[in-house]
């Protein structure tokens, strides 16, 4: 197992906080250790991005783990009572968020090499909930693929799981609409994000999170909404929350469009790096995603069905695959092995993730 050093995130950093990693330069000195107060050197370090954390690379070696359904239904609930009405967000709902985030959490920072099964509880009634739970725990993937942690790494949680809280003030049957919006409803749906941060305004939360809500549409080519702002001028939290967003809605079953498989998803999020996202955060979306557990069932688009054997550690969408029934469901009794980044014309269509 080889441990590399990763840049450390840096904004939730404050002068005489303790530290809970050891912090290092760039050479692997230790800066700072663990409990250790923040110095201001230490702090001027981690501002021009010169402070690094150790972590084991990759995690390869450890087997991936599936986030586990109760907590993922008992994320589910919460979320449904915070989304509910469209009404001010009163502080006793968000405390209960704030839990659930703790939960969100443990469980990720405990489990380095963990994945999802996005597609468990989606169905069309509770789309807005089961959304921003899976954009919760994409975001926390991909933030703590990016050094996140801590306080920093919960508030980006938060603002994942409340991302789309405006949402609620939209009519449903503009928000389920299977054809083409208007341009005047579109213009009602873009109201969403500033919605969502004024139904917290009664409640005490960071304005780093309600820039990570207020901003998660907007793109790195200055080309989002509502505020139309561009590259580094998009918060932080916004650009990961916008990365999470995209993945999920694409690979979800809407009125106006048909899921796609996870593979698939990942290589458009690719294709819209630099241009509609932070080229660093869909690397991390890259690096943090297990599309396909070694060892779990797929079905190829041939009908046929295998299991997964290998994961080319570049090429996370291409797997190979030994063939185990073919098209017609008959036992095979040969070894064919299927190397996906090889023979094009094949591809996963589905996964089973028991
Ligand atoms: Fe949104």
């Amino acid at each position: 197992m080889n441990l590399i050093l990763k840049p450390c995130q840096t904004e939730g950093f404050a002068h005489g906080v303790s530290t809970s990693r050891n912090l290092f330069d760039a050479q692997g000195v230790l800066l700072l250790a663990k409990g250790e107060v923040v110095t201001i050197r230490v702090l001027e370090l981690l501002k021009s991005h010169q402070v690094y954390i150790l972590q084991f690379e990759s995690d390869k070696t450890i087997p991936p783990k599936c986030f586990s359904q109760e907590r993922y239904q008992n994320v589910l609930a919460s979320m449904q009572d915070i989304y509910q009405g469209g009404n001010l967000v009163t502080e006793v709902k968000l405390i209960a968020t704030k839990d659930v985030v703790d939960g969100i959490f443990d469980e990720l920072t405990k489990n380095p090499r963990i994945y999802f099964n996005l597609n468990q509880f989606r169905n069309f009634d509770n789309y807005t909930y089961v959304h921003s739970v899976n954009v919760g725990l994409i975001a926390s993937l991909i933030a703590i693929n990016m050094g996140y942690m801590d306080e920093q790494l919960k508030e980006l949680i938060l603002g994942a799981l409340l991302h789309d809280l405006g949402k609620m003030t939209i009519p449903t049957e503009l928000l389920n609409k299977p054809t083409g919006l208007t341009t005047q409803e579109f213009e009602i749906l873009k109201q969403h994000p500033i919605r969502g941060v004024e139904l917290l305004k009664e409640v005490k939360i960071s304005p780093e999170v309600l820039a990570g809500i207020r901003q998660h549409h907007e793109r790195w080519n200055g080309q989002g909404y509502p505020d139309g702002l561009k590259s580094n001028a998009i918060h932080p939290y916004a650009r990961v929350i916008a990365v999470a967003d995209v993945f999920d809605a694409i690979t979800a079953d809407r009125p106006y469009h048909e899921g796609i498989p996870l593979y698939y998803a990942l290589e458009l999020v690719e294709a819209g790096s630099d241009s509609d996202f932070a080229p660093e955060v869909v690397l991390a979306l890259r690096n943090s995603l297990v599309i396909y557990p070694e060892n779990s069932s797929v079905k190829l688009n041939t009908g046929e069905i295998g299991i997964v054997i290998d994961i080319p550690s570049n090429f996370p969408t291409r797997p190979l695959i030994r063939i185990l029934f073919d098209k017609y469901g008959n036992l095979v009794q040969d070894e064919i092995v299927v190397d996906l980044l090889r023979d094009l014309t094949r591809f996963i269509s589905s996964v089973d993730f028991q």
